[in-house]
Protein backbone atom coordinates (compact mmCIF):
# COMPACT_ATOMS: atom_id res chain seq x y z
CA UNK A 1 0.00 0.00 0.00
CA UNK A 2 1.16 3.57 -0.63
CA UNK A 3 1.26 5.74 1.72
CA UNK A 4 -1.23 8.15 0.69
CA UNK A 5 -4.35 4.77 0.24
CA UNK A 6 -2.81 3.92 4.60
CA UNK A 7 -3.41 7.49 5.54
CA UNK A 8 -6.96 7.62 3.69
CA UNK A 9 -7.79 4.40 4.94
CA UNK A 10 -6.68 5.77 8.51
CA UNK A 11 -8.47 8.88 8.41
CA UNK A 12 -11.50 6.80 7.69
CA UNK A 13 -11.47 4.27 10.16
CA UNK A 14 -10.84 7.51 12.48
CA UNK A 15 -13.59 9.36 11.53
CA UNK A 16 -15.70 5.93 11.55
CA UNK A 17 -15.41 5.74 15.43
CA UNK A 18 -15.84 9.98 16.02
CA UNK A 19 -18.44 10.35 18.44
CA UNK A 20 -19.36 13.79 17.52
CA UNK A 21 -20.93 14.01 14.01
CA UNK A 22 -22.42 17.02 13.99
CA UNK A 23 -26.24 17.37 13.05
CA UNK A 24 -27.79 15.92 9.47
CA UNK A 25 -29.30 19.04 7.31
CA UNK A 26 -33.24 18.58 8.37
CA UNK A 27 -35.43 21.18 6.37
CA UNK A 28 -35.99 18.53 3.64
CA UNK A 29 -37.68 14.80 4.35
CA UNK A 30 -34.68 13.02 1.85
CA UNK A 31 -31.49 15.01 3.80
CA UNK A 32 -32.88 14.14 7.27
CA UNK A 33 -32.97 10.73 6.53
CA UNK A 34 -29.82 10.01 5.88
CA UNK A 35 -27.66 8.29 8.65
CA UNK A 36 -25.39 10.41 10.26
CA UNK A 37 -22.83 7.56 10.78
CA UNK A 38 -21.58 7.66 6.85
CA UNK A 39 -18.30 8.88 5.63
CA UNK A 40 -17.00 8.47 2.54
CA UNK A 41 -12.98 10.00 1.49
CA UNK A 42 -11.40 10.26 -2.74
CA UNK A 43 -8.04 11.13 -2.85
CA UNK A 44 -7.71 11.60 -6.64
CA UNK A 45 -3.85 12.26 -7.16
CA UNK A 46 -2.23 14.20 -10.39
CA UNK A 47 -0.51 10.98 -11.24
CA UNK A 48 -4.45 9.24 -12.05
CA UNK A 49 -4.28 6.87 -9.09
CA UNK A 50 -7.63 7.17 -6.86
CA UNK A 51 -7.75 6.10 -3.44
CA UNK A 52 -10.93 5.37 -1.49
CA UNK A 53 -12.19 4.19 1.50
CA UNK A 54 -15.38 3.91 3.48
CA UNK A 55 -18.95 4.93 1.57
CA UNK A 56 -16.72 6.56 -1.07
CA UNK A 57 -19.07 4.88 -4.42
CA UNK A 58 -22.53 5.90 -2.32
CA UNK A 59 -24.42 9.27 -4.12
CA UNK A 60 -25.16 11.74 -2.01
CA UNK A 61 -26.91 15.23 -2.13
CA UNK A 62 -23.93 17.28 -3.44
CA UNK A 63 -26.20 20.13 -3.13
CA UNK A 64 -24.09 23.58 -2.66
CA UNK A 65 -21.14 21.83 -4.19
CA UNK A 66 -23.10 22.14 -7.59
CA UNK A 67 -22.26 26.10 -7.42
CA UNK A 68 -18.61 25.16 -8.55
CA UNK A 69 -20.03 23.43 -11.59
CA UNK A 70 -22.46 25.95 -12.34
CA UNK A 71 -19.77 29.07 -12.25
CA UNK A 72 -16.89 27.38 -14.53
CA UNK A 73 -20.46 27.10 -16.87
CA UNK A 74 -21.55 30.68 -16.49
CA UNK A 75 -17.87 32.12 -17.02
CA UNK A 76 -17.42 29.71 -20.47
CA UNK A 77 -20.57 31.22 -21.47
CA UNK A 78 -20.17 34.45 -20.54
CA UNK A 79 -16.59 35.55 -19.34
CA UNK A 80 -15.71 38.22 -16.91
CA UNK A 81 -19.00 39.96 -17.96
CA UNK A 82 -20.81 37.53 -14.83
CA UNK A 83 -18.50 39.98 -12.74
CA UNK A 84 -20.85 42.89 -13.31
CA UNK A 85 -23.45 40.84 -11.82
CA UNK A 86 -21.95 38.76 -8.90
CA UNK A 87 -19.41 40.14 -6.44
CA UNK A 88 -15.87 38.25 -5.53
CA UNK A 89 -15.48 39.05 -1.96
CA UNK A 90 -16.44 36.74 1.24
CA UNK A 91 -19.75 37.52 2.42
CA UNK A 92 -19.02 36.80 6.07
CA UNK A 93 -22.57 35.59 6.32
CA UNK A 94 -24.23 32.63 5.99
CA UNK A 95 -24.72 31.17 2.90
CA UNK A 96 -28.74 31.88 2.37
CA UNK A 97 -28.40 35.18 3.56
CA UNK A 98 -30.37 38.30 2.73
CA UNK A 99 -29.24 40.97 4.87
CA UNK A 100 -26.52 42.39 2.35
CA UNK A 101 -28.69 42.68 -0.85
CA UNK A 102 -30.48 45.47 0.01
CA UNK A 103 -26.99 47.69 1.08
CA UNK A 104 -25.80 46.21 -2.35
CA UNK A 105 -28.40 46.59 -4.06
CA UNK A 106 -29.06 43.30 -5.65
CA UNK A 107 -25.47 42.16 -6.01
CA UNK A 108 -24.54 39.29 -4.47
CA UNK A 109 -21.35 39.16 -2.41
CA UNK A 110 -20.18 36.17 -4.17
CA UNK A 111 -21.17 33.24 -6.79
CA UNK A 112 -21.44 30.54 -3.68
CA UNK A 113 -23.84 32.30 -1.51
CA UNK A 114 -27.02 31.06 -2.67
CA UNK A 115 -28.22 34.87 -4.06
CA UNK A 116 -24.94 34.59 -6.27
CA UNK A 117 -25.77 30.63 -7.47
CA UNK A 118 -29.06 31.87 -8.64
CA UNK A 119 -27.75 34.72 -10.73
CA UNK A 120 -25.43 32.17 -11.68
CA UNK A 121 -28.42 30.07 -12.74
CA UNK A 122 -29.70 32.60 -14.38
CA UNK A 123 -26.92 33.04 -17.02
CA UNK A 124 -26.72 29.57 -17.54
CA UNK A 125 -30.50 29.51 -18.14
CA UNK A 126 -30.22 32.24 -21.01
CA UNK A 127 -31.74 30.67 -24.85
CA UNK A 128 -32.96 27.45 -22.69
CA UNK A 129 -35.85 25.73 -21.22
CA UNK A 130 -35.21 25.53 -17.55
CA UNK A 131 -35.15 21.80 -18.66
CA UNK A 132 -32.46 22.10 -21.19
CA UNK A 133 -30.14 24.41 -18.58
CA UNK A 134 -29.74 21.98 -16.10
CA UNK A 135 -29.68 18.81 -18.39
CA UNK A 136 -26.72 21.30 -20.20
CA UNK A 137 -25.31 21.40 -16.66
CA UNK A 138 -25.79 17.56 -15.82
CA UNK A 139 -23.91 16.78 -19.22
CA UNK A 140 -20.78 19.17 -17.75
CA UNK A 141 -20.22 17.24 -15.22
CA UNK A 142 -21.24 13.76 -16.52
CA UNK A 143 -17.68 14.96 -18.80
CA UNK A 144 -15.70 16.20 -16.21
CA UNK A 145 -15.87 12.90 -13.99
CA UNK A 146 -16.29 11.09 -17.15
CA UNK A 147 -18.85 8.95 -15.55
CA UNK A 148 -22.43 8.52 -17.39
CA UNK A 149 -24.36 7.48 -14.40
CA UNK A 150 -24.22 10.84 -12.60
CA UNK A 151 -27.99 11.72 -12.06
CA UNK A 152 -30.44 14.29 -10.30
CA UNK A 153 -32.09 13.18 -7.05
CA UNK A 154 -35.78 14.36 -8.12
CA UNK A 155 -37.29 13.35 -4.50
CA UNK A 156 -34.77 16.12 -3.44
CA UNK A 157 -35.49 18.84 -6.14
CA UNK A 158 -39.26 18.69 -5.68
CA UNK A 159 -38.41 18.83 -1.54
CA UNK A 160 -36.38 22.11 -2.58
CA UNK A 161 -38.65 23.28 -4.44
CA UNK A 162 -41.47 22.87 -1.88
CA UNK A 163 -39.44 24.38 0.75
CA UNK A 164 -37.04 26.45 -0.55
CA UNK A 165 -38.92 29.98 0.80
CA UNK A 166 -35.46 31.61 1.22
CA UNK A 167 -34.56 31.12 -2.35
CA UNK A 168 -37.43 32.10 -3.33
CA UNK A 169 -37.25 35.73 -1.55
CA UNK A 170 -33.60 35.88 -2.56
CA UNK A 171 -34.50 35.28 -6.34
CA UNK A 172 -37.86 37.68 -6.10
CA UNK A 173 -35.82 40.45 -4.10
CA UNK A 174 -33.12 40.74 -6.71
CA UNK A 175 -35.48 40.57 -9.47
CA UNK A 176 -36.76 43.86 -7.87
CA UNK A 177 -33.06 45.24 -8.42
CA UNK A 178 -32.84 44.11 -12.08
CA UNK A 179 -30.28 41.25 -11.62
CA UNK A 180 -32.27 38.59 -12.44
CA UNK A 181 -33.44 38.22 -16.16
CA UNK A 182 -36.09 35.13 -16.07
CA UNK A 183 -38.96 35.04 -14.06
CA UNK A 184 -37.85 34.15 -10.34
CA UNK A 185 -39.60 30.58 -10.70
CA UNK A 186 -37.68 29.85 -13.97
CA UNK A 187 -34.31 30.47 -12.57
CA UNK A 188 -35.00 28.82 -9.19
CA UNK A 189 -36.07 25.79 -10.89
CA UNK A 190 -32.32 25.31 -12.63
CA UNK A 191 -31.29 26.24 -8.70
CA UNK A 192 -33.18 23.38 -7.16
CA UNK A 193 -32.14 20.86 -9.87
CA UNK A 194 -28.66 21.84 -9.79
CA UNK A 195 -28.57 21.65 -5.90
CA UNK A 196 -30.46 18.10 -6.45
CA UNK A 197 -27.47 16.54 -8.31
CA UNK A 198 -26.62 13.35 -6.63
CA UNK A 199 -22.79 12.11 -6.99
CA UNK A 200 -20.18 9.94 -4.83
CA UNK A 201 -17.06 10.91 -3.33
CA UNK A 202 -15.02 9.17 -6.52
CA UNK A 203 -17.46 10.94 -9.02
CA UNK A 204 -16.82 13.92 -7.57
CA UNK A 205 -13.55 13.94 -7.15
CA UNK A 206 -12.99 12.59 -10.71
CA UNK A 207 -15.04 16.17 -11.55
CA UNK A 208 -12.70 18.41 -10.09
CA UNK A 209 -9.88 17.21 -11.53
CA UNK A 210 -9.48 20.09 -14.11
CA UNK A 211 -9.14 22.37 -10.93
CA UNK A 212 -5.83 20.14 -9.69
CA UNK A 213 -4.41 20.09 -13.07
CA UNK A 214 -4.73 24.04 -14.33
CA UNK A 215 -8.00 23.13 -16.15
CA UNK A 216 -7.46 19.91 -18.10
CA UNK A 217 -9.22 16.75 -16.39
CA UNK A 218 -5.71 14.77 -17.55
CA UNK A 219 -2.08 16.53 -18.38
CA UNK A 220 -2.51 16.81 -21.98
CA UNK A 221 -6.26 16.47 -22.28
CA UNK A 222 -7.98 18.98 -23.96
CA UNK A 223 -8.51 22.38 -21.54
CA UNK A 224 -11.84 21.94 -19.80
CA UNK A 225 -11.13 25.89 -18.62
CA UNK A 226 -7.79 27.96 -18.91
CA UNK A 227 -4.64 28.28 -16.53
CA UNK A 228 -6.01 31.00 -15.05
CA UNK A 229 -9.81 30.65 -14.68
CA UNK A 230 -8.98 27.01 -12.98
CA UNK A 231 -6.75 29.67 -10.35
CA UNK A 232 -9.50 31.57 -9.67
CA UNK A 233 -11.69 29.59 -9.40
CA UNK A 234 -9.73 27.72 -6.72
CA UNK A 235 -9.08 31.17 -5.15
CA UNK A 236 -13.36 32.00 -4.94
CA UNK A 237 -13.38 28.09 -3.76
CA UNK A 238 -10.34 29.33 -0.80
CA UNK A 239 -12.05 32.90 0.20
CA UNK A 240 -15.65 31.88 -0.71
CA UNK A 241 -16.49 27.90 -0.38
CA UNK A 242 -17.19 27.61 3.50
CA UNK A 243 -19.55 30.90 3.34
CA UNK A 244 -19.10 32.86 7.30
CA UNK A 245 -16.67 29.78 8.07
CA UNK A 246 -13.73 30.07 4.92
CA UNK A 247 -11.74 31.66 7.00
CA UNK A 248 -11.49 28.94 9.31
CA UNK A 249 -11.46 26.72 6.80
CA UNK A 250 -8.60 28.36 5.52
CA UNK A 251 -6.72 28.20 8.79
CA UNK A 252 -8.19 24.08 9.41
CA UNK A 253 -7.60 22.91 5.87
CA UNK A 254 -5.72 25.18 3.63
CA UNK A 255 -7.06 24.41 0.37
CA UNK A 256 -9.69 25.56 -1.80
CA UNK A 257 -12.56 24.29 -0.99
CA UNK A 258 -16.35 23.38 -1.47
CA UNK A 259 -19.15 22.26 0.93
CA UNK A 260 -22.69 21.52 0.59
CA UNK A 261 -25.21 20.80 3.27
CA UNK A 262 -25.77 17.26 2.14
CA UNK A 263 -21.92 17.02 3.70
CA UNK A 264 -19.71 16.80 1.13
CA UNK A 265 -17.09 18.90 0.20
CA UNK A 266 -14.65 19.01 -2.63
CA UNK A 267 -10.89 20.29 -1.68
CA UNK A 268 -8.44 20.80 -4.19
CA UNK A 269 -4.13 20.65 -4.15
CA UNK A 270 -3.37 22.42 -6.99
CA UNK A 271 -1.26 20.19 -8.58
CA UNK A 272 -1.57 17.49 -6.20
CA UNK A 273 -5.13 15.72 -5.61
CA UNK A 274 -8.64 16.12 -6.04
CA UNK A 275 -10.52 15.47 -3.06
CA UNK A 276 -14.19 14.57 -1.97
CA UNK A 277 -15.22 13.97 1.17
CA UNK A 278 -18.94 13.17 2.61
CA UNK A 279 -20.34 12.89 6.38
CA UNK A 280 -23.68 14.46 6.46
CA UNK A 281 -23.26 15.93 9.67
CA UNK A 282 -22.85 19.72 10.03
CA UNK A 283 -21.05 21.97 11.96
CA UNK A 284 -22.97 25.69 13.06
CA UNK A 285 -21.82 27.00 9.62
CA UNK A 286 -23.91 24.07 7.80
CA UNK A 287 -20.19 22.28 6.88
CA UNK A 288 -19.15 19.01 7.08
CA UNK A 289 -18.30 18.25 10.75
CA UNK A 290 -15.99 15.06 10.11
CA UNK A 291 -15.15 15.97 6.34
CA UNK A 292 -13.69 19.04 7.19
CA UNK A 293 -11.59 17.25 10.13
CA UNK A 294 -10.87 14.61 7.74
CA UNK A 295 -9.04 17.23 5.60
CA UNK A 296 -7.42 18.94 8.07
CA UNK A 297 -6.04 15.64 8.98
CA UNK A 298 -5.08 15.25 5.05
CA UNK A 299 -3.42 18.50 4.78
CA UNK A 300 -1.50 18.02 7.91
CA UNK A 301 -0.27 14.72 7.03
CA UNK A 302 0.51 15.75 3.37
CA UNK A 303 1.54 19.06 3.66
CA UNK A 304 -0.73 19.92 1.24
CA UNK A 305 -1.69 23.24 2.36
CA UNK A 306 -1.34 26.13 0.01
CA UNK A 307 0.43 28.07 2.84
CA UNK A 308 3.30 25.29 3.47
CA UNK A 309 6.32 26.39 3.02
O1 LIG B 1 -30.37 26.29 -1.41
C1 LIG B 1 -30.24 25.85 -0.28
O2 LIG B 1 -30.33 26.56 0.70
C2 LIG B 1 -29.95 24.38 -0.09
N1 LIG B 1 -30.25 23.66 -1.27
C3 LIG B 1 -28.55 24.13 0.36
C4 LIG B 1 -27.45 24.94 -0.13
C5 LIG B 1 -26.12 24.49 0.45
O3 LIG B 1 -25.69 23.37 0.27
C6 LIG B 1 -25.39 25.45 1.29
N2 LIG B 1 -24.11 24.95 1.69
N3 LIG B 1 -23.58 24.55 2.61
Amino acid sequence: MTDIARLVSEIAQEMRGAAERGTVASYIPPLAAIDPGRFGLCVTLADGSVHLAGDADEPFSIQSVSKVFALTQALGKVGDSLWRRVGREPSGTPFNSIVQLEREEGVPRNPFINAGAIVVCDVNLAGHEPRVSIGELLRFVRHLADDESIAIDEAVARAEQTTGFRNIALANYMKAFGNLTHAPELTLGVYFHQCAIAMSCRQLAAAGRFLMHGGSSQPGAPRVVSAQRARRINALMLTCGHYDASGDFAFRVGLPGKSGVGGGILAIAPGQASIAVWSPGLNANGNSLLGTLALERLTEATGWSIFAA
